[in-house]
């Protein structure tokens, strides 16, 4: 019997045991006299993860699609201007969402491996004179291309330009796993997934909303039942909900938070810069490339890797699959077949990372691209043994 499949992909992520067993329960009365009691301490501690004071977070059933859509459908109306870059697959769908919801977007046309082209959403908000821009998006961590954005720079252009429109977050794979700041960075709305950062199976739309969007939804026309902020908002103010909602998950989901906590939300950070430092050491004794094209932008949560012309990354992904029982990333839309990712984000600690980098590189050499056994690894070995001098020393005695 073959052990479990490595997961090495951006989402879903490894669950963690404590996370299993919490879900590993009866199902329960979700209309049961003490329930709120568990609810709204989810509510409280939701709002710890994406730093706001002000805002309220929803639990949807769904996934950070439907998370996008929830935000979009409760603040806007048919025929809203929307400003948003594309630069890579999850900005470029968020839009095209948007074009099917009725809404009239300015796109911004944003080159796959940079962060969000602040300087042009500055540009596009100085000349809306008139304040026809209703919504700016942004993804703050493009999962396809391992690529994280400056959302405080945009609210910065955003307060430059003296402009009223909201700011909305795509925070699905960057929320929990990379610092976020709702409140100082003054995002409106902000989307997550329970299947990365959070380290749950698939099937909670995370949505954090400020008092500003909470007082636009009431005038948004556009049709939306399921996710009805309002509705929501009425049943969660007393611990309940208006449908019956995910309990399991949310058992999942208060051992999440307590781990996130426990761990502290800053250590989690620093946890997946460090891993992914010794990710992007690696690639670099490769001799390979990071999709992303600057440092400022390298994702800690996900690295996307260029492969020489000539070498076909779909073959390199499906070889390690069926040879090393690794699942790695495909590249995706533009960049199918040239990129491969590794997905490093939550429940992982350097020896995981180590196996699927030793793995990535036994797949990489089997196809032949000319890369020396072991050279990643080392590099990695380097960076996550001597990164601590003060845990050096303490192995020492
Ligand atoms: C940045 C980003 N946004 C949105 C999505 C879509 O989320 P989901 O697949 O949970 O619907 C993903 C999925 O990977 C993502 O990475």
């Amino acid at each position: 019997m073959p052990a479990r499949n490595a997961l090495f992909i951006p989402g879903p992520t490894n669950i963690p045991e404590a996370i299993r067993r919490a879900m590993d329960v009866p199902q329960e009365d979700q209309r049961a006299p003490d329930f709120p009691k568990f609810t709204l301490g989810l509510f409280r501690d939701l709002k710890k993860v994406f730093k706001t004071t002000e805002g309220q977070v929803f639990l949807f059933p769904g996934s950070g699609t439907g998370g996008w859509e929830a935000a979009l459908t409760n603040t806007l109306s048919p025929g809203d201007r929307v400003l948003a870059a594309s630069f890579g697959q999850f900005s470029h769908l968020w839009i095209e969402m948007c074009r099917r919801l009725g809404l009239e977007v300015e796109a911004i046309e944003g080159e796959w491996g940079e962060g969000a082209p602040i300087e042009s959403y500055a540009e596009r908000l100085a000349d809306d004179k008139d304040h026809r821009i209703k919504a700016v998006l942004v993804c703050h961590n493009e999962t396809a291309t391992g690529v994280t954005s400056d959302v405080a720079a945009l609210r910065r252009a955003l307060d430059a330009a003296g402009h009223p429109a909201m700011l909305y977050v795509d925070g699905v794979s960057s929320i929990a796993s990379i610092d976020f700041r709702m409140d100082e960075w003054g995002v409106d709305l902000a989307v997550a997934g329970s299947q990365k950062g959070f380290m749950l199976p698939t099937g909670l739309a995370i949505v954090a909303v400020s008092r500003k969007a909470l007082a636009a939804a009431a005038g948004a026309k556009s049709y939306r039942c399921y996710f009805d902020f309002a509705d929501m908002a009425r049943a969660n103010k007393d611990g309940f909900f208006p449908y019956t909602p995910a309990t399991t998950l949310l058992r999942g989901l208060r051992a999440s938070l307590d781990m996130l906590q426990g761990e502290g939300l800053e250590q989690v950070f620093q946890r997946h810069h460090h891993l992914a430092e010794g990710v992007r050491r690696a690639v670099a004794a490769w001799g390979l490339k990071l999709c992303a094209r600057h440092p400022r932008w390298h994702s800690d949560t996900v690295s996307a890797i260029v492969l020489p012309p000539g070498f076909d990354s779909n073959l390199l992904v499906r070889h390690a699959y069926e040879r090393y029982n690794l699942s790695l990333g495909v590249g995706l839309a533009k960049v199918a077949g040239r990129v491969f990712r590794i997905g490093h984000l939550g429940m992982l600690d350097e020896i995981m990372l180590l196996g699927a980098i030793a793995g990535a590189e036994m797949a990489l050499s089997d196809i032949g691209v000319p890369i020396e056994l072991g050279s990643g690894v080392a590099a990695a070995q380097a960076h996550y043994a001597l990164a601590r001098p003060e845990a050096r020393r303490a192995a020492a005695g």
